[in-house]
């Protein structure tokens, strides 16, 4: 399927705008759209584990989405929990983990993070007197070297490591298999945030190895939501807060109240249209699109990029500045010509200070995803274009 023939199944591009907004969310696929109206338009809409029709139904659009999602993402479908967001589902799962710390145990978190897998593990420290350590990034570029994580961990009181499977800002993606191998040999057990990481890059849980995987299917053409996929003895070690009646194995004791299940099955949706065309050949088509975008900015006088070189296996999602013009600028002259940025921090905090550029603002962030053209990123150049030379 061409990019043109994918743009077809994205109604939500039928207003013209340019959208490279996709690492803050991409537009649903229209498939993962028709899977949510048609469950709320059917007779299955009950709530789950009763003996009638219709709970039945509902009961098995919740076990299609387990068993999809686990398929997606190499994993098993009794590891895949589901939640409003990956946020919500981190906090829940920090909070419940801290209850078997102990006062001086340290959490390894990184520079290169999205708050989310920051905030929530400082929180649950602080509420057991554990300690955060961070690992830090190149300040220039933003990379991320894991080999430090051998003497972060090196007195055996690390309980966990906290990684981002590839930033929200950079898209540079750290060498997970070698901070696995790290933080397991060190006696620690390891959570990467999948989130900007799933919908561009091959992630396969059991060959990674890692303990934990949070993504959010609203970032790869699916339905606000947040899925942790938490290996299984762990989600039987740990015990969650949930109410009393609610003591199942499994998943459905962390899914605390009834889910959002016409939102599974968009997420099934979702997680199939993903699996359509192999990852690899996207992420090709992705990374020659990025090339064109990054080599196009860094030939705009004023434009600086702050971001690696383009290599595959990075996700394709870069932040620029633009002399004379604050991010904040940039975005609304780029909203004025109907093309969608983001601008800020984009809750990367520690990363935006790394790279010095907390005092500026930020910086402009613009991702490639299946729905872009050379065309999109055209566009986007040409603007850039005459945004800095005053036309
Ligand atoms: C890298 C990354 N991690 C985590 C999150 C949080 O995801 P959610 O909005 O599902 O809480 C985001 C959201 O933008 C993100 O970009």
């Amino acid at each position: 399927m061409t990019s043109l023939d994918v743009r077809s199944r994205f109604p939500g591009l039928s207003d013209g705008w340019v959208r490279f907004d996709g690492p803050a969310g991409t537009l649903p696929v229209d498939t993962s759209v028709d899977a949510i109206a048609d469950y709320m338009r059917s007779p299955k809409p009950a709530n789950l584990g009763g003996e009638f029709a219709a709970t039945k139904a509902s009961d098995e659009v919740v076990a299609t989405a387990r068993a999809t999602v686990a398929r997606f993402l190499g994993a098993e479908a009794n590891q895949v929990v589901f939640g409003p967001s990956t946020t919500n589902l981190m906090f829940a799962f920090t909070r419940a983990l801290s209850r078997h710390w102990e006062p001086g145990d340290r959490i390894v978190c990184t520079q290169l993070d999205h708050d989310s897998n920051v905030s929530p593990w400082l929180l649950a420290a602080r509420d057991v007197g554990a300690t955060v350590e961070f690992l830090e990034v190149d300040p220039i570029d933003g990379t991320l070297d894991v080999e430090p994580l051998k003497d972060l961990c090196a007195d055996g009181r690390t309980r966990w490591v906290a990684i981002s499977g590839a930033s929200n800002l950079t898209g540079h993606a750290p060498d997970l298999a070698r901070a696995t191998a790290i933080a397991h040999e060190m006696g620690a057990r390891i959570l990467v945030d999948g989130v900007a990481r799933v919908p561009h890059l091959p992630t396969n849980v059991a060959e990674l190895g890692v303990d934990v995987l949070s993504t959010s299917p609203y970032k790869w053409y699916g339905p606000h939501a947040g899925v942790l996929v938490v290996r299984d003895n762990l989600l039987r070690e740990v015990e969650p807060y949930r109410v009393r009646p609610a003591d199942y194995d499994g998943p459905p004791r962390w899914e605390t109240g009834t889910p959002q299940i016409e939102l599974l099955a968009g997420i099934t949706a979702a997680a199939e249209f993903m699996m359509e065309t192999p990852l690899d050949m996207e992420a090709e088509r992705e990374t020659r699109l990025l090339a064109r975008l990054q080599e196009g900015l860094h030939e705009i006088s004023g434009v600086t990029v702050h971001a690696p070189s383009v290599t595959p296996d990075r996700a394709p999602t870069v932040i620029f500045t633009v002399a004379g013009h604050s991010p904040e600028e940039v975005d609304r002259y780029l909203a004025s010509r109907k093309i969608a940025v983001w601008h800020g921090d984009n809750y990367a905090c520690e990363l935006i200070d790394a790279l010095g550029l907390r005092s500026t603002g930020g910086a402009v962030r613009a991702g490639i995803v299946r729905y872009t053209t050379a065309d999109d990123v055209d566009a986007l150049l040409a603007a850039l274009g005459e945004l800095t030379s005053g036309k």
